[in-house]
């Protein structure tokens, strides 16, 4: 037996204004999509953009419904929206934020194990690391590749 460690590099940026612009940008949209979100329920607003290989950028928010297992997260219906609207173009990075009352939250949101499932698949796709921002009023936390998020992750089909 042999006890091994996983070591998870990522940035870490002090404010939005600290941000490379094609991040910042990214970052914007994300805020921007909150304005989308449907959650009568958990009053607990997300928004994600995903910035695809031409420039592209499509935004999503999340969904809440009555039967709470129908609602989706703002990272899948972001990625969900840009492949369904430009199949086959590589996503090149992904911007989350997460907002109460109309405020950003002090801390970044972290995405939950099956929007990482699905960045992963479409990372695979891209066959190229794919950037991740996980935004807020406070820190901005940058990954490069969803590994990093979701270290052993299952990509073996
Ligand atoms: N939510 C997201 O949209 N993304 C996440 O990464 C975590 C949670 C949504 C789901 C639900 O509408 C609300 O936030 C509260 O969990």
């Amino acid at each position: 037996m042999e006890k091994k460690t996983i070591n998870i590099p990522y940035e870490e940026y002090a404010s939005i204004a600290e941000l490379p612009d094609a991040d910042r940008a990214l970052l914007e949209a994300a805020i921007d999509a909150t304005k989308g979100s449907y959650a009568p329920y958990s009053h607990f607003n997300v928004g994600a953009a995903v910035r695809l290989a031409d420039g592209t950028v499509v935004k999503g928010a999340n969904q809440e419904n009555a039967a709470f297992p129908s609602g989706l997260c703002a990272e899948r219906t972001a990625m969900f929206a840009a492949s369904a609207n430009y199949p086959g173009v590589a996503f090149e990075s992904l911007a989350v934020v997460c907002s109460r009352d109309g405020k950003l939250m002090p801390n970044p949101g972290s995405p939950c194990g099956a929007c990482r499932q699905v960045m992963a698949q479409y990372e695979r796709e891209a066959d190229k690391p794919m950037r991740i921002l996980l935004g807020s009023s406070g820190p901005i936390l940058a990954f490069d590749g969803v590994e990093s998020l979701m270290p052993l992750i299952f990509n073996d089909l």
